[in-house]
């Protein structure tokens, strides 16, 4: 099988799950515990912690210190941003219109629980468009939350510009790096945003660990209760093996970024370029081709045929592919992030999601040129 699905998940690097097998081999206690068997789980916990923030651009020194919470997940992480910074009396809360649902949908329950959320729209490319948000912040604003790489098109979003404006106006931004890290350079520190999101099984590491990261200036309330831990702002045992394998894949994704980040931009574009010369420029449109993209992700569209048949005849030909958002899939409603660029209907209901990772081989791209074109030759035949 080849598997192209790696925004959805990757695969686990053999060097993180040997560095799982041996962190529970070594049976790491409850670090919570007072006496020492805790006390060393708490220390390699620690080293995790601190090895993590250190190597996504957190800084840790004598007059600040920033802060890393260990969640469940990147959903986790998004929902203890949007309902955790700051409280309700804070005001509104501004959100991209082509937020993961983890942000999205976050954001409409605190819609109905009140709060007024207000959304930045995006051009055609899917690059959000910030030009009224000095307006927008002149109301007194709780939070902006804006990711930095879209999860369907790679698209690369203003972050820094945005930073920019909510510092002027001190308002907290917080950033969903989650499809970022480990593909381009990402740096906590130079993005000025008061919190970041990582979810390290997007870049071979473990499912089931994620991360916020605070500036140590912002407040983070609780929204789950009965613990101590993490300062009690997300209470619970910490698992300190996979907060090990979290720091181990972010290790190695960060040692093979330099030369896997141009292989898969290459890969990508030969992708691209020869589907383009076998199907023809009418047959094949690129979805966000015109902005600065992550370097693996290529969102397709084929108009006039149906993602769902394309995608299940690719998965029949060995091909994994998706339509757009792995949380989203199973239904087979239009994407969101396609909808919000204002894209014409045969377009998004012909879009697929072609996401590479570091493993990707030149073969791959070969056959994925072959067995796409024949299967969109096919089903236009029909
Ligand atoms: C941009 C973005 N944010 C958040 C998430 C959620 O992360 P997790 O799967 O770790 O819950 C995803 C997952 O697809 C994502 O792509």
């Amino acid at each position: 099988m080849i598997y192209v699905d790696n925004n959805a998940t990757t695969r686990l690097a053999e060097e993180v799950a040997q560095a799982l097998a041996e962190a529970y081999a070594t049976g790491y206690l409850n670090p919570s515990s007072q006496h020492q068997l805790g006390q060393k789980a708490r220390r390699r916990l620690d080293d995790a912690r601190e090895t993590i923030l250190n190597l996504v651009g957190g800084e840790i020194t004598k007059f600040q210190s920033d802060r890393l919470v260990f969640t469940s997940g990147g959903t986790e992480a998004n929902n203890l941003a949007l309902f955790g910074l700051g409280k309700p009396s804070d005001g509104q809360v501004i959100i991209s219109a082509i937020e993961h649902p983890s942000i999205s949908e976050a954001a409409d329950q605190l819609r109905a629980q009140g709060t007024t959320v207000r959304q930045l729209p995006v051009d055609s490319n899917g690059v959000v468009q910030y030009e009224e948000l000095g307006n927008w912040l002149t109301e007194p604003t709780r939070l902006v939350s804006v990711m930095l790489a879209n999860n369907e098109t790679g698209v690369l979003q203003p972050v820094s510009e945005i930073a920019a404006i909510c510092r002027h106006r001190q308002v907290p931004l917080h950033v969903d790096a989650v499809q970022g890290i480990g593909k381009i350079p990402v740096n906590f520190r130079s993005l000025q945003a008061s919190a970041m999101t990582i979810s390290p099984h997007k870049f071979h590491g473990p499912r089931g660990i994620g991360a916020l990261v605070l500036d140590d200036r912002v407040k983070l309330n609780p929204t789950m209760f009965g613990g101590s831990q993490q300062l009690a702002m997300r209470p619970g045992t910490e698992s300190v093996e996979l907060a090990i394998g979290f720091q181990k894949a972010l290790e190695l994704a960060l040692t093979a970024l330099p030369t896997a980040g141009l292989r898969m931009q290459s890969q990508r574009d030969r992708l691209e370029t020869s589907l383009l010369g076998e199907l023809g420029p009418e047959a094949m449109v690129i979805n966000g081709a015109q902005a600065l993209r992550l370097p693996h992700t290529s969102n397709l569209a084929f108009p006039g045929i149906d993602r769902q048949a394309l995608v299940m005849a690719l998965d029949m030909a060995g091909v994994a592919c998706s339509t757009g958002s792995a949380c989203a899939s199973g239904s087979s409603e239009p994407s969101p992030t396609l909808i919000a660029m204002g894209l014409n209907e045969e377009v998004i209901s012909g879009s697929i999601r072609l996401s590479l990772s570091r493993e990707t081989t030149e073969e791959e791209i070969d056959k994925l040129v072959f067995h796409i074109s024949n299967c969109v030759k096919r089903l236009r035949r029909r």
